[in-house]
C-alpha cells in the first residue's frame, strides 16, 4: 500500500503553517509562546485533511498536553488511517533566541508502521549506508568508527561526527578526539543533525549520541527514505518511565531497534525551516511574502526535495 501522493501537498502545507506561525516568536525569548503557536496552527490544519489520523508522537500524554497528545485523533475521520508523529517547533531555544535551525515537522506513516515512542531519551547512531554491521550501538565508539572508515576508504581523522553538545557526550567527544575525528557539536536539534548524514554536501558520516526520543523517531522516518541507517534505543531513568513504556507495550528496556522497527510501509516526512539552518533556509520575507523552505520525503515514490512556498501576509 502507498500513500496518495495528494497527501504531500497536504502534509506540505500543514508544515509551512506551523513554521509560520512559530517565526512570529522568532526572538521573542518565549519558548512556551513560540510552541504554542506551531501546535494550534498544526493541530488546526490536521483536522481538515481527510483521513482518519492519530498522533503516536506529539507533545505528550493527554494531562500534560491538551493538544497534539499521543493518541488524539485528528483529520475529518474521513479517508485513509495514519499515524502521525510530529514535532510542531524543533529547537524551541532557536526559535526563542533567533538561532539557526528551529523547524516544523511531521511525519506520517500508514496505520500502524510508526513506532510508539515515549518520551524518553534515545541513545541514537545514523551513517549513510543500507547495510548493517557497520556501525553498531553494541559497538564501542573506536570500533564504529574503524568499520566505517574502513567502508568509506577513508581514515578515521577524514570523518566527521555530529553529536548534541552535552556533558553527557564528555567520553565520547574526548574518544572521538583521540581518534582524531572532526568533531560538529551542536547545541540542539538532533533531528537535523541526525539528517546530516543523508546527503555528501553536509560532510557529516556519523550521527551518534543520546537526545529526544520522540526526535529519534521522526529522524528515522526521514532516514528511511534516503536509505540510510538508524539505530535507537531508549532509556528509561526512572521507574515511572517504565511504567510509562510498559503501558506503549515495550516490555524489554534494552531493546536496541532497527530502522525497519521504528518506521516501515510507506511514509511522508516533512521538516520547514522557520530559522535557517543546515537543513533547510529558515523563513525570508521578499515583496510583502514569506518564502518557507521544507524539505520533504515520500517513501514509496522516492521524492526527496527541498520545496519553496510563497505565503501571503
Ligand atoms: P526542544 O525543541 O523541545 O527544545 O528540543 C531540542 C532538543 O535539542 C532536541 O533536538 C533534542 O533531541 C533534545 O532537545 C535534547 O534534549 P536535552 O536538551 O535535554 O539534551
Amino acid at each position: 500500500m502507498s500513500i496518495d501522493k495528494k497527501y504531500i501537498d497536504l502534509f506540505h502545507k500543514v508544515s509551512v503553517k506551523a513554521a509560520l506561525a512559530s517565526y512570529k516568536f522568532v526572538g521573542k525569548k518565549d519558548k512556551i509562546a513560540a510552541d504554542k503557536a506551531a501546535v494550534d496552527s498544526m493541530r488546526s490544519e490536521l483536522n481538515k485533511i481527510n483521513m482518519k489520523g492519530e498522533v503516536v508522537i506529539g507533545e505528550g500524554e493527554l494531562d500534560n498536553a491538551p493538544m497534539l497528545y499521543i493518541g488524539e485523533k485528528l483529520g475529518t475521520l474521513n479517508g485513509p488511517e495514519f499515524d502521525i508523529a510530529v514535532d510542531p517547533l524543533e529547537g524551541t531555544n532557536f526559535a526563542a533566541n533567533n538561532l539557526p535551525g528551529a523547524l516544523s515537522v511531521i511525519a506520517v506513516s500508514e496505520k500502524s508502521n510508526l513506532f510508539n515512542a515515549p518520551e524518553t531519551y534515545m541513545d541514537k547512531i545514523s551513517i549513510n549506508a543500507t547495510e548493517k554491521g557497520i556501525v553498531d550501538l553494541d559497538n564501542t565508539l573506536k570500533k564504529n568508527i574503524e568499520n566505517l572508515a574502513d567502508y568509506k576508504n577513508k581514515k578515521p581523522a577524514d570523518l566527521t561526527a555530529c553529536l548534541l553538545d552535552r556533558p553527557r557526550h564528555k567520553k565520547k567527544i574526548e574518544e572521538l578526539k583521540k581518534m582524531n575525528v572532526k568533531l560538529k557539536l551542536i547545541s540542539d536539534g538532533d533531528i537535523s543533525g541526525a539528517l546530516l548524514v543523508s546527503d555528501k554536501k553536509y560532510n557529516i558520516d556519523i550521527f551518534m549520541g543520546i537526545g529526544g526520543g520522540p526526535e529519534g523517531v521522526l529522524a528515522a522516518s526521514a532516514l528511511d527514505s534516503f536509505d540510510c541507517f538508524f539505530q535507537g534505543r531508549f532509556i528509561f531513568e526512572s521507574d515511572k518511565d517504565k511504567m510509562r513504556a510498559k503501558k506503549m507495550g515495550i516490555n524489554d528496556y534494552n531493546k536496541k531497534y532497527e530502522l525497519n522497527e521504528i518506521i516501515s510501509g510507506d511514509s511522508i516526512f516533512c521538516a520547514t525551516g522557520i530559522t535557517s539552518g543546515d537543513l533547510v533556509n529558515g523563513i525570508q520575507i521578499k515583496d510583502n511574502e514569506y518564502l518557507v523552505e521544507t524539505l520533504i520525503t515520500h517513501k514509496n515514490s522516492k521524492f526527496r526535495k527541498r520545496l519553496k512556498s510563497i505565503n501571503k501576509f
